[in-house]
């Protein structure tokens, strides 16, 4: 499979694990770049800087392919060391830097500077324009049923994915929803280089988390997700339970972020540790309807791949290489 994000990422297939606070650890982003893909550490898991370039040289020792780091500009409740994250990328010669949040206008000097590239996940085409302007490598979109921060608008991938391939000429990751060979063949499609997915990547046997909590994954359906946070204007996609729909009422009653705050703040982890599902905070796509197994990142990996070649044979069929209006 080449397409310009294989190139450009020196990856063997279009395929590519997002980064997640708390999971984007050295043995999944290992296990994905082992099998062809690329993953990216998040650093903001690590409070500690020791700790996070602990964690890059851990996954060096697993694998001598391209790794990714995550860096989140989002505003969060602490300051983060956004320039102590890019001084770290550059040091330990990572190869893909994946920013998300707000423009990284300010550190894509530091980053090419280092020799490392960068790709901006936005949620929507005028901010993938941004990307493009300020000079980042590659942009991914994401659409309105993607786990972690969809947009303010609500539009799904279907729609965002063409609209952003029609609005800027660097390579194009189209990101939510997807979970199989069916979406990466999708994605392409839709004009995109390559697939994102983060929800079907937290079900392997790599990803850290709670069996219980995996479990969940494998029996929820498309439905069991709720967006929540639009009216204070940080929307997120989260498992649906208990907490949420008590977000959501507080929401349409006009809350604040600072009433918000004290009730989400510590849960976010809960899901991954304790396997509590029912009153975590957890980030979750609508894909999770398509997650009905708990494989090895390889096995997963591998038939994505097989599943987008038949997808391609199907279509083939469908649409003959000759036909005329
Ligand atoms: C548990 C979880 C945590 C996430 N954390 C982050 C994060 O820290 N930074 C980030 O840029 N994206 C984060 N995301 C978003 C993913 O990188 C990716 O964009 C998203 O999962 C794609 O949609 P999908 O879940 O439908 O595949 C997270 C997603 C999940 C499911």
């Amino acid at each position: 499979m080449e397409t310009r994000i294989t190139k450009l990422f020196n990856i063997e297939y279009p395929i590519i694990c997002g980064g997640m606070f708390w999971l984007g650890r050295a043995e999944l982003i290992a296990a994905v770049a082992n099998a062809g893909g690329l993953g990216f550490i998040t650093a903001a898991t690590f409070p500690e800087l020791d700790d996070l370039r602990a964690e890059i040289r851990k996954a060096r020792d697993l694998t001598d392919k391209p790794i990714g780091l995550n860096i989140n500009l989002f505003p969060a409740g602490r300051p983060q060391p956004i320039e102590e994250w890019v001084k770290m990328a550059v040091e330990e010669k990572i190869e893909v830097v994946e920013t998300s949040g707000r423009s990284p206008e300010a550190i894509v000097g530091a980053l090419h500077d280092g020799g490392v590239k960068i790709l901006h996940k936005v949620a929507g085409a005028r901010y993938a324009r941004t990307a493009e302007r300020v000079g980042c490598d590659a942009v991914c979109v994401v659409g309105f049923e993607c786990g972690g921060h969809p947009g303010m608008d609500q539009v799904t991938t279907l729609v965002m994915a063409p609209l952003t391939a029609d609005a800027v000429s660097i390579p194009l990751i189209a990101g939510g929803g997807f979970a199989d060979g069916r979406g990466l063949a999708a994605a392409l499609s839709l004009g995109a280089d390559a697939v994102l997915m983060g929800t079907r990547f937290m079900a392997t046997q790599e990803c850290l988390g709670h069996p219980a909590w995996k479990e969940h994954l494998v029996s929820a359906s498309e439905a069991d997700t709720a967006y929540v946070m639009q009216t204070i204007g940080n929307p997120s996609r989260v498992a649906k339970n208990d907490l949420t729909d008590k977000v959501l009422e507080m929401e349409n009653r006009g809350t604040t972020i600072q009433e918000l705050l004290p009730i989400i703040g510590e849960q976010s982890n809960k899901a991954f540790e304790e396997g509590e599902v029912g009153g975590g905070f957890t980030s979750m796509g609508q894909s999770v309807g398509l997650v009905r197994d708990v494989p090895t990142v390889k096995e997963l990996i591998e038939r994505i791949v097989q599943e987008a070649v038949q997808t391609r044979k199907r279509l083939d069929r469908a649409i003959p290489q000759h036909v005329t209006a």
